[in-house]
């Protein structure tokens, strides 16, 4: 545990400065003595640093308002009640409506929530896009005792919307959770917090204490036989514990190490335990969908992609922020329209989607509407829906750096091919080694890993190289 973790080994008084994709493109990396952190959750307005006490601090060091910029293209269904301020406490969430879903809805047979969930194609905001409602299901229908899982770990760097639903609208992440226990079945939630974000995980517990003491949690709910309590972990530092076998671990107090699938966790998961598992986004649009109806959420976005997604753009955009969008509004809508585009009029070469197992996208591809299935089509990953800028002038091998770097301290060492594989490809770009020999290596690594991480960081990697790889290598492979 005290090996894999990066926290136990890291001196507590030293403050983190982040380096991850936004504030690295803007120039930080921590001086001897500071920790580096791959992401704080400030990509709009860094570089930024987390200071001994957890106070997060910009580039003058002046502290961080933890509520960026936010703006929505048609309803907010995620955004609004953050939009319009700190709704972290149970009375500024009690008067925006929170939890009247969860009262309403355990009124009523917990068959309705799963079949709310199941038709309005809610798919999950982690990454993967599975369907929020198929995984509910699947566990509903296992034997025994159940658990639900809130993740936030939010490891992409670019991303920081869980950061600010979970300092700003607590309640609704534990009423969006307590509807899913509610229709599968579970007594017992966990909310998974990364370290980076100390402000996430000590509202999470004040909200928690809040709506044990309101009689939402803890005690069976008046009039009906529902009972959920929820506890509030802290992450220690691993940015594969975000993917759900490897966080289960980590709960359960073991290495964050990605485990074999199937048994998938909605079968065995938690102790054991069928578990759901669902991002904090996802979580959030959980209320909504129940309360105004499936057929209300499934008229929002595409065919294969309901609802809205809470796009986050980066420093290098004129205008970053949180941007709430329908699926379906094209990327460079989102962009070029409503980002603004480059920072102090520079133009964008490119586009880093979605995080490390995200996509690198070149404005021909910018088109492309926010979609799963239209983007895959496209061979692009929407990921978390971070969005960082290259911007004229940026420097693409630092980033190629940046991204191998990051493989190499962030992969779990379970399987050898990303494991060793990562640290080597680092070795071979500082070692000047040719391109095609470092291409040949992705591509055993993608082919072979075990989890995402390893079959898609290479992919990313390979796409900055077609973008920028002759001004990297100095002409083609
Ligand atoms: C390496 C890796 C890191 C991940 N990190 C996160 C994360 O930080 N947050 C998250 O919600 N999902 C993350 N995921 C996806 C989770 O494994 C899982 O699919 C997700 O939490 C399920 O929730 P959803 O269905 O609501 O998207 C990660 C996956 C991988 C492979
Ligand atoms: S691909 Fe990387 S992160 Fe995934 S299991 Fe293998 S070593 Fe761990």
């Amino acid at each position: 545990m005290a090996s894999f973790f990066a926290e136990p080994r890291a001196d507590p008084d030293r403050p983190r400065v982040c380096h991850g994709t936004a504030c690295g493109l803007a120039g930080a990396t921590p001086e001897p003595g500071e920790r580096g952190a791959y992401c704080l959750g400030y990509c709009d307005r860094g570089p930024a640093s987390l200071d001994a006490a957890g106070c997060a601090r910009g580039p003058d060091q002046r502290e961080l308002d933890p509520q960026p910029a936010i703006r929505a293209l048609g309803p907010a269904l995620v955004t609004a009640r953050v939009a319009a301020g700190d709704c972290s406490g149970l009375e500024a969430a009690r008067a925006a409506g929170v939890w009247q879903t969860l009262e309403q809805a355990v009124m009523r047979p917990a068959r309705d929530v799963l079949d709310a969930m199941i038709a309005s194609g809610e798919r999950g905001r982690g990454g993967a896009g599975f369907p929020t409602g198929r995984k509910w299901q699947a566990c509903a229908s296992a034997a025994g005792p159940k658990v639900v899982v809130a993740n936030g770990d939010e490891g992409d760097p670019g991303s920081f919307v869980d950061r600010v639903l979970m300092e700003l609208d607590s309640h609704a992440v534990l009423e969006g959770l307590a509807l899913c226990a509610f229709a599968v079945g579970a007594e017992e939630g966990m909310v998974y917090v990364r370290g980076e974000y100390p402000r996430a995980a000590e509202r999470m517990e004040r909200a928690v204490n809040e709506a044990r003491r309101a009689g939402w949690l803890g005690e069976a709910l008046e009039g009906s036989g529902f009972r959920f309590d929820v506890q509030v972990r802290r992450g220690r530092g691993s940015y594969v514990c975000g993917e759900e076998t490897a966080l289960l671990n980590a709960l359960e107090g073991r290495r964050g190490e990605v485990r074999l699938r199937p048994p998938y966790p909605t079968e065995s998961g938690l102790d054991g335990l069928p578990t759901v598992v669902n991002n904090v986004e996802t979580l959030v649009n959980v209320p909504w969908i129940v309360g105004r109806g499936a057929e209300a959420y499934a008229a929002l976005g595409t065919h294969a992609s309901s609802g809205t997604k809470a796009l986050c753009l980066a420093r290098g955009f004129a205008r970053p922020g949180i941007m709430e969008v329908p699926f379906g509004t094209s990327l460079r809508q989102v962009v070029e329209g409503h980002g603004g585009g480059g920072r102090d009029g520079r133009a964008i070469r490119a586009l880093c989607l979605g995080g490390p197992m995200g996509s690198v996208a070149l404005p021909g591809n910018w088109d492309v509407p926010v979609c799963y299935a239209a983007m895959r089509e496209h061979g692009l990953e929407l990921g978390h829906g971070g969005i960082v800028p290259v911007l004229e002038g940026d420097d693409p091998r630092a980033l190629l750096h940046h991204w191998l770097g990051f493989f190499a301290d962030e992969s779990c060492g379970k399987c050898a091919p990303c494991g060793l594989g990562s640290r080597r490809a680092l070795a071979m770009l500082e070692a000047g080694a040719a391109r095609r020999d470092l291409e040949a290596l992705l591509e055993v690594i993608a082919a072979a890993s075990l989890c995402a991480f390893g079959q898609r960081l290479p992919a990313t990697v390979q796409e900055l190289l077609v973008g920028f790889g002759d001004e990297i290598f100095g002409g083609p492979a």
